[in-house]
């Protein structure tokens, strides 16, 4: 997969990328990313990239014409591998970026990510050259880059053969729709408390069914919402009244 990144700051991204799952999957060549500066386009003797808000107000916004250009670059490059992006600005009027869109998105073989930043970007490059807006949480970001990198992130650990388990996306939360539980390692008592007994029992069978409580226990307390939309079989009923039973928690309107 590509991903290629429109931004006026593309040393933010080496810190991160050069890191764990990331940089396995590009050191792999599961994943390939290039960065696109917008002032490398810009055409006048100030290398401008932004300016001043049509109608007033407070800081600058950024120019159309340097982010086309940037885009254009980045389009040319990908059709000569044959790749047609996908193109996503982050911004917080866009969708929330949720795990069903990052399993869309990994399905894309090119992403290509334009970063905000000062004000935004001007309307009339997003409506000609964006097909979705992409938010990572409703509060305010200083540019898209940290955006991209969460984006990035979340799509890359899906992709086949870049986790050393594979097992691991299909176990963690979300995939079921449901959050994932507590894990405990070394040692098997600390600070007084110990490991809880199944997990020290070796029956695959029994670990499976309290993991699976844990998750639908966790999921009821901390984001029923999530619990109402996916439902529950009946077995799966059984097991969150186990949990409430042991705990001695009533009935929550999920
Ligand atoms: C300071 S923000 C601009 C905020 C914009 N004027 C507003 O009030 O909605 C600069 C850039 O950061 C990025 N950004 C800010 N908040 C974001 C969020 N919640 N999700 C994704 N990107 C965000 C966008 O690319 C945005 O253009």
């Amino acid at each position: 997969m590509r991903f290629d990144v429109v931004s006026l700051f593309p040393g933010v991204f080496d810190s991160v990328l050069d890191y764990g799952v990331s940089a396995r999957a590009l050191d792999r060549g599961i994943v390939r990313f290039r960065t696109w500066n917008p002032r490398d386009y810009s055409t006048d003797a100030y290398q401008s990239i932004d300016d001043r808000p049509y109608g007033g107000g407070p800081g600058m916004v950024m120019l159309a014409e340097p982010l086309e250009a940037a885009l254009a670059a980045a389009r040319a490059d990908l059709e000569r591998e044959g790749l047609n992006p996908y193109v996503i600005y982050f911004s917080p009027r866009g969708g929330r970026l949720d795990q069903e869109k990052v399993l869309t998105l990994a399905r894309k073989p090119a992403l290509t990510l334009v970063c905000g930043r000062y004000e935004g970007v001007d309307e009339r490059l997003l409506r000609q050259s964006v097909a979705e807006e992409i938010s990572l949480g409703d509060f305010v970001l200083s540019g898209g880059e940290v955006a991209a990198l969460a984006l990035m992130d979340a799509v890359i650990r899906q992709l086949p053969g870049v986790l050393g388990n594979a097992a691991s996306a299909l176990e963690e939360s979300f995939a079921d729709g449901l959050l994932d539980g507590p894990c405990f390692t070394r040692p098997e008592v600390w600070r007084g408390v110990a490991v809880p007994e199944v997990l020290r029992s070796g029956d695959h069978a029994a670990i499976a069914r309290w993991r699976l409580k844990m998750s639908l226990g966790t999921t009821w307390e901390r984001r029923p919402d999530l619990l109402a939309r996916r439902g529950m079989s009946s077995d799966e009923q059984g097991l969150l009244d186990e949990y409430r039973r042991e705990r001695g928690l009533g009935d929550k309107a999920i």
